[in-house]
């Protein structure tokens, strides 16, 4: 069986994540979204939330697993047995960054193999502190995340 995680802090999940995880979906059995603790980035969602909205808004796709993780993301993939890591470049400016973990990846786990989906031009400028920005300024985001983020959006930021 072929298992592919996907990580990312998830804060919140957005449409652009979504395209990756379901066009990664039709390339292996299984994908397991990790969603990673993150505490240096000081989530806006807590872990069990940032988990619960992923787990809610991938519900459709029958082989798609959201499993909150602290910790090495190397170590989480082979718990899960997970033979690929599949992350999304979104534009060039991606590229040296997502490099650089690929790298420091590959030294720690060799035997995972770390590929990228390109994300459509229409979600290449969208990034979770984009969302969490238009939220707080009462700006609709309900063409970036589905409703249920929206809506979890919108009673954070409310006074
Ligand atoms: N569509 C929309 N947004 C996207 C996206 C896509 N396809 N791909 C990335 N983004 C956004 C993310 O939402 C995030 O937005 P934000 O900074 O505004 O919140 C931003 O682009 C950066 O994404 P990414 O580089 O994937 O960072 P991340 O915080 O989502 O995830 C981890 C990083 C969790 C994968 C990484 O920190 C990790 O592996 N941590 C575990 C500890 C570890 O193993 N460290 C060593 C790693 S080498």
């Amino acid at each position: 069986m072929k298992r592919a995680v996907t990580p990312g802090t998830f804060d919140p999940i957005t449409f652009g994540h979504l395209d990756i995880i379901t066009r990664a979906a039709q390339l292996v059995d299984e994908i397991v979204v990790a969603v990673a603790a993150s505490p240096g980035k000081k989530p806006l969602f807590s872990l069990e939330e940032r988990t619960a909205l992923a787990r809610e808004a991938t519900k459709h796709l029958k082989n798609v697993r959201v499993e909150p993780f602290d910790g090495l993301l190397v170590d989480f993939a082979r718990e899960q047995q997970a033979q690929v890591l599949v992350k999304g470049l979104r534009a060039i400016t991606d590229f040296e960054y997502e490099f650089q973990m690929a790298a420091l990846n590959y030294q720690l786990a060799n035997e995972l193999e770390t590929v990228f989906i390109m994300s459509p031009p229409q979600y290449m400028y969208l990034s979770s502190s984009i969302v969490r920005e238009l939220a707080s300024l009462r700006s609709p985001v309900d063409q970036f995340v589905p409703p249920l983020v929206a809506d979890a959006l919108a009673r954070k930021f409310v006074e």
